[in-house]
């Protein structure tokens, strides 16, 4: 028997609760229960022809979006860029460049999306700009001491004759985060060369910004990510650091990284975490909160709530929920979940203590699993080592594998839409697609890539194009057939008409997953966590109850026996059920209905 097994009333008298979260109001302030898709321009779809995924490829896709369930998109960055780090290396922060379309393209996706009901959040990026920006070439052409230099972090080397960098920090990309130009001086840059980071004690810096906010405000968007929300301020002096500067690729010691979310957990923040890039004086400076008290006035001036959302590597939570403080932004992406292992009890702790640090503010929580900075969680959870965040894969590492991080993976996904807050899906989620994990190493583009002298991988192989068609070349990614990178030929399997109603595919349990939770209101619900299911070994299996469904997650080998008269609404992968028997298998999560 499968999802749609109608069984009776339920029992849950034999279990126990323990309530951790309150249910929120039901359709206050959007952006508090909303399910918001990812959408990176590049790989999503192309009309052009080009190979490259351009706004007028988005606007005709909008459809399947809609027809998913999703409450908005964010799109990735599409402003006029040189395109070093894929977009986030921003010339002009008003335009949009040719190879995605132009601001004419853009109103008409804006106008599209709102008429499907979808709002639409883009990406600020306002740690650094591109070496092409106006501002840098300005900085360049002026040299040392000028005003336009101030508006960036020029610096005079260090040694008798400054021929070393200002400070020891590193690029998070690898390598310094120095560069020295030709009279001498050198410029920071936390990520590519091309990426000068910007000097934020500089007025015209923030007046700039909050102009920049407007004019898209203006055109109607309904929010923006935030990029290296963390990073904006650093400490006065500029001082050395001795730890590692890591973001997005991971960290050798981020505490999910063990199943142990006990530093995650940390409540005074005093504890041991060496997490995702928190540390340090370039991160996380008391500084960068002034900023987004700023930018929420602005936000508040105009009407329709309209969010912002930190992409802040910060932990612990405690830490992270400063973000989203009422007075300043409204959403923080929940990393710590995203890099908690595939183990029941850190699964709990990490749960537990994000509903705990952003009830404290009275924010929602975030869930994401993926993003296009990570190894896609479908091979994540396929690895020997489940849910480790390896910094990309390459042909010769371990290869993830494919069949059992697609089931883990689809029951990760139902986990995380099945509880209370807003949750984050990236493009081609939904298709259930692995990584690229065989791909050319000649044809990488990430900085990370090159920075790092070729020992990470980086992020190309979750940057693919998306598979949209089976039978068309490059899938029907573009008219022409063209991808920018090429699609591994086992993604036939996976194209959206290959699954668009199938039973039981991974783009019908989405669908499904998505109506439920928006018509039983989960987004907005409560959380207690339930003990005591039968054949549930407390350590192995995840069970909550959220409104009047019960989330039930087996990590372990032993099947789960539901409360008899339950109703499953849905489940990741065929359950075992006879009469009034419903048994979760391994690896399955199921939401079943208890009144
Ligand atoms: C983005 C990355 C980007 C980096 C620098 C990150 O947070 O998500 O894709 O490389 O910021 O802008």
């Amino acid at each position: 028997m499968t999802s749609d097994a109608l069984v009776t009333t339920p029992d849950l008298t034999a279990t126990s609760t323990t309530p951790v979260h309150a249910a929120g109001a039901p359709g206050a302030e959007w952006w508090r229960h909303a399910v918001i898709y990812q959408i990176y321009p590049r790989s999503f779809a192309d009309a052009s022809g080009d190979g490259i995924g351009d706004l007028p490829g988005i606007t005709a896709r909008l459809d399947h979006l809609a027809a998913l369930g999703v409450d908005a998109v964010w799109l990735s960055p599409f402003y006029t860029s040189p395109q070093a780090d894929a977009g986030y290396d921003v010339a002009d922060y008003r335009d949009v460049d040719p190879l995605f379309g132009t601001l004419a393209d853009f109103d008409a996706l804006l106008e599209r999306a709102h008429g499907l009901g979808l709002r639409v959040i883009v990406d600020l990026v306002p740690n650094h700009t591109s070496d092409e920006h106006a501002w840098f070439r300005a900085a360049m052409a002026a040299g040392p001491g000028s005003a336009e230099r101030e508006r960036y972090m020029f610096r005079e080397g260090a040694g008798e004759d400054g021929s070393l960098p200002p400070n020891n920090w590193t690029s998070v990309f690898g390598g310094p985060a120095w560069t020295r130009v030709e009279d001498g001086q050198w410029y920071l840059h936390l990520f590519d060369t091309r990426q000068p980071d910007l000097n934020w004690e500089h007025p015209e810096v923030r007046s700039e910004f909050e102009a920049v906010l407007r004019f898209w405000l203006d055109k109607g968007v309904d929010g923006f990510r935030i990029d290296v929300a963390h990073g904006m301020v650093k400490e006065q002096g500029l001082p050395d650091w001795d730890g590692t500067v890591a973001m997005v690729e991971g960290t050798e010691e981020a505490p999910g990284d063990h199943g142990d979310a006990d530093a995650v957990a940390d409540q005074d923040g005093a504890g041991a975490s060496t997490g995702a890039g928190n540390r340090g004086p370039m991160f996380d400076q008391e500084g960068v909160h002034e900023i987004y008290r700023a930018w929420n006035r602005v936000l508040a001036t105009y009407d329709g709530d309209r969010a912002l959302v930190a992409e802040a590597w910060v932990e612990p939570l405690t830490r992270l929920a400063r973000y989203v403080r009422p007075d300043e932004m409204h959403q923080a992406f929940n990393f710590s979940y995203l890099t908690t292992r595939w183990d029941a009890a850190a699964l709990r702790r990490v749960v537990t203590a994000s509903l705990e640090a952003s009830d404290g503010v009275g924010a929602p929580t975030t869930w994401v699993l993926s993003n296009h900075d990570v190894v896609r969680h479908t091979s994540r959870l396929g690895l020997a080592d489940a849910g480790s965040r390896p910094k990309g894969i390459g042909h010769d590492d371990e290869q993830p594998d494919e069949a059992l991080g697609l089931r883990r993976g689809r029951a990760a996904t139902l986990l995380t839409l099945g509880l209370p807050g807003s949750a984050y899906l990236y493009q081609g989620e939904e298709l259930g697609l692995p990584e690229h994990t065989a791909l050319d190493d000649d044809l990488r583009q990430d900085p990370a890539w090159f920075r790092s002298g070729h020992a990470e991988r980086g992020r190309d192989g979750c940057r693919v194009p998306l598979p949209w068609a089976a039978q068309r070349p490059g899938f029907g990614f573009s008219p022409t057939g063209a991808t920018w990178l090429p699609q591994p030929a086992s993604w036939a399997a996976y194209a959206a008409d290959a699954q668009d109603g199938v039973p039981g595919s991974t783009l019908e349990t989405y669908r499904t997953a998505l109506r439920v939770r928006r018509e039983l209101d989960l987004g907005t619900g409560s959380l207690a966590w339930v003990d005591g299911l039968e054949g549930a070994d407390p350590s192995q299996v995840v069970a909550l109850v959220n409104r009047d469904v019960l989330v039930v997650t087996n990590l372990g080998d032993t099947p789960v026996r539901l409360p008899a008269g339950v109703q499953v609404l849905v489940a990741s992968a065929a359950v075992d059920a006879d009469g009034e028997t419903v048994l979760v298998p391994t690896d399955v999560t199921v939401w079943a209905r208890t009144a």
